[in-house]
């Protein structure tokens, strides 16, 4: 049964972006979290609560596809310590097993705290009474118990979209039970994976000394639900684009493009996470072996540029394009390029096309919560073809295990993975790919949000 209370969803980014060097234009916001709840809060008609992506001094709420947007202001200065800092330089590297060190600062700490509590503050004003408020992601992990100071009467949740680390790496953290504490103001947390819940409540267990189990802890008096919520995506919306004759026609003009060779596609954000300069080594190792070669088979890289003010992020961009330009160089042939790169934010439309015209979609992060492209491939096949090649290490391979499983850091495993893709008989792919599908539409974006908002209700 779908509740009838209205939902305020507080995330640090709105579902729109201020568009790049355009003071006046608005694009849809990079990543996951918005791509999964766009669609949620658009038919709700609820209200979003979040930052414009600029250091705009303030912008009046407006309403975008029936969703009431309540703009949150940062300063540079905020942006720096809050946004960079604190959330992309502490909290995302440790959170992701540590793949880069993480920086601890007090000055970025504060100020985390500070713009915190404006969220919080903000979101107290956008719900009215007997709303769910839902807070999203790493970012704003002090908002819940902020706001229920503020406002006991609400029902509050919160969804950490990328992994909640193992105790041994949380306790790094030196305003660990700060942040726990932050968390267990809301009355459901909700995580990706069953692991995740688990970390997050033996933590509170230890560091906030409360009573519990892995999925219900004791605050005081109150109960707080503990859970695993994996993520996804509409699966009917990619599925119905992809089925579009005009889909079709771009993806056979894509195909024609790279030359009528296998297509090997990736599709990322440009984060050290996602692995993709170790993925283009492998296919370097490959072609230098000759398991595959360029007059055979093509990979297509498209990548979206992001948080490029963080020193890690221009190093992975500088070292991806490094090897792009490395293997070209070795490997490729007059008309037939090995390795097509593009950085860019592609549309919705044109990114179905690559992922209908793909013979294989590879993705292999070294860490992520979910990962939603590998779901949005599968959503992408009504015509049942495809091979999905997933890392263990995406929060998707505990649901998609009919994809091809590897460990992005074992090359040679990785390349096996990779070459029984390439050869694998097509009854076999289409029988995976139709499981694949059956999961995906089954577990879709509105079923992850019945399956919370029930709870919270
Ligand atoms: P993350 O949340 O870490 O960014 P996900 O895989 O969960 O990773 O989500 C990424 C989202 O960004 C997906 O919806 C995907 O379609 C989108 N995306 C990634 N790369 C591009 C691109 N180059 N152009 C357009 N959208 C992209
Ligand atoms: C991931 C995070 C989101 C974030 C997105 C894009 O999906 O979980 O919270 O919005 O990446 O990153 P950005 O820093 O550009 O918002």
């Amino acid at each position: 049964m779908r509740s009838a209370r209205r939902i305020v969803v507080v995330a640090n980014r709105l579902p729109v972006t201020r568009a790049r060097g355009d003071r006046d234009g608005w694009e849809v916001s990079p990543g996951g979290l918005v791509t999964a709840l766009h669609p949620i809060v658009r038919a709700r008609e609820g209200a979003w609560v979040g930052w414009t992506g600029s250091a705009d001094k303030s912008v009046r709420p407006f309403t975008h596809e029936s969703i009431s947007i309540r703009p949150v202001s940062l300063t540079d200065a905020e942006i720096r310590d809050y946004y960079h800092g604190f959330s992309n330089r502490t909290l995302w590297p440790l959170y992701h097993d540590a793949i880069r060190t993480p920086e601890f600062s007090a000055r970025w700490w504060r100020c985390y705290h500070e713009v915190n509590r404006r969220f919080a503050r903000a979101a107290a004003a956008a719900a009215r009474e007997g709303d769910m408020v839902w807070v999203q992601d790493f970012h704003l992990q002090l908002v819940p118990s902020m706001l229920r100071e503020a406002r006991p009467d609400l029902r509050i949740g919160f969804f950490l979209h990328i992994p909640f680390p193992p105790e041994e790496l949380f306790a790094w953290m030196p305003w660990r039970s700060e942040i726990l504490r932050g968390l267990v103001g809301a009355d459901v947390v909700g995580f990706q994976t069953f692991s995740d819940a688990q970390n997050f409540s033996r933590l509170a267990r230890r560091f906030l000394d409360l009573e519990g189990t892995d999925t219900t802890l004791l605050v005081g008096r109150r109960k707080v639900h503990v859970g695993s919520f994996p993520i996804s995506i509409d699966f009917d919306d990619f599925d119905s684009v992809a089925r579009r004759p005009e889909t079709t026609e771009a993806a056979a003009g894509i195909r024609r493009a790279t030359g009528d060779r296998k297509l090997i596609l990736c599709v990322d954000r440009l984060d050290y996470t996602k692995g993709i300069d170790l993925r283009l080594r492998t296919f370097e190792h490959m072609l230098d072996r000759g398991d595959v070669s360029a007059s055979d088979a093509v990979l297509v890289q498209i990548a979206v540029p992001s948080r490029e003010n963080v020193p890690d992020y221009a190093d992975q961009r500088v070292e991806i394009e490094r090897t792009v330009g490395r293997i070209n160089g070795e490997f490729s042939a007059p008309g037939q390029v090995a390795v097509h790169y593009f950085r860019r934010n592609l549309p919705r439309e044109q990114l179905v096309a690559y992922y209908r015209a793909a013979d294989i979609m590879m993705v292999t992060p070294l860490r992520d919560g979910m990962n939603l492209v590998c779901k949005e491939f599968c959503a992408s096949r009504p015509d049942g073809g495809g091979v999905l090649v997933l890392s263990e290490f995406a929060g998707a391979a505990r649901q998609l295990r009919r994809a091809l499983l590897v460990n992005p850091r074992d090359t040679d495993g990785t390349a096996a993975a990779l070459v029984g893709a390439l050869r694998m008989p097509r009854d076999d792919a289409r029988q995976r790919m139709a499981i694949l599908r059956m999961m995906v539409r089954r577990h879709d974006v509105h079923h992850w949000a019945h399956e919370f908002l029930e709870k919270l209700d």
